[in-house]
C-alpha cells in the first residue's frame, strides 16, 4: 500500500474538507519528533493568490497555484540537523495520510535561501524560523508529472542500493 504514495501535482479543483484537514493536522501534530520537541507550526493555505505566489517562486513548483489546499512547514530554527529530519518527517506523513483519506499529496521546496526568504515574506514567517517546502493537498487527477523537466523514473534496484553487513557486500 505504502508503495502507491506518489507525488501528485495536478489536482481536482474541489476544497478539502474541513474534517479532512483536521484529520491531516492531527497527524502532523502526533508526528515524532527528536526529543518530542515538537518543532513545529503548520500554516493552512487555501487562497489561491497566496498559493499562485509560491508556485511563482521557480519554475519547478509551477503546480502548486493549483492546488487547493497548501500546508506550510516552518520549524522553530534552534536546530537545524534534526529539524530537517523532523520536518522531512512530517511531510512525508502528511503524504501518506493524504493517500489514505482518497486524496493525494506533493511537496515543494521553495528552493535556495533567497527563494525560501521570499516565501517566509509571503506567508508572514518570523525571519528567525525556518521554512523549506509546503505539502500541497486535494484530488489527485494524474500521477504524472505535468513539468517540462526530465527526472528519472522508477526506483534503482535493490540490488544496487543494498549491502549486507558491510558496505558494497552482497548477501552471502
Ligand atoms: C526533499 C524533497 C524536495 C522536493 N521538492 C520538490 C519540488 O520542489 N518540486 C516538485 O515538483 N517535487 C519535489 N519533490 C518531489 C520529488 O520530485 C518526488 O518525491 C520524486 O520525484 C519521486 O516521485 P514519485 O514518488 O511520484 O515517483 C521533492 C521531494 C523531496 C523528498
Amino acid at each position: 500500500m505504502l508503495r502507491k504514495v506518489r507525488q501528485i501535482r495536478q489536482f481536482g479543483p474541489e476544497p478539502v474538507p474541513d474534517d479532512v484537514l483536521e484529520q491531516l493536522l492531527e497527524v502532523a501534530r502526533w508526528t515524532g519528533s527528536s526529543k518530542n520537541t515538537q518543532p513545529w507550526h503548520f500554516i493552512v493555505i487555501t487562497d489561491p493568490e497566496q498559493l499562485r505566489r509560491i508556485s511563482r517562486l521557480r519554475e519547478a513548483i509551477n503546480w502548486v497555484a493549483k492546488a487547493p489546499l497548501g500546508i506550510a512547514i516552518v520549524t522553530d530554527g534552534v536546530s537545524s540537523r534534526s529539524e530537517s529530519y523532523d520536518a522531512g518527517r512530517v511531510s512525508e506523513r502528511l503524504l501518506i495520510a493524504a493517500h489514505m483519506l482518497g486524496l493525494g499529496a506533493g511537496v515543494a521546496w521553495y528552493g535556495e535561501p533567497p527563494l525560501e526568504a521570499e516565501a517566509k515574506r509571503i506567508l508572514g514567517i518570523p525571519a528567525e524560523r525556518t521554512a523549506q517546502l509546503v505539502v500541497l493537498v486535494g484530488r489527485p487527477t494524474s500521477i504524472d508529472d505535468p513539468r517540462p523537466i526530465t527526472r528519472p523514473k522508477g526506483r534503482k534496484p535493490l540490488s544496487e542500493i543494498v549491502s549486507h553487513e558491510r558496505w558494497g557486500k552482497a548477501r552471502s
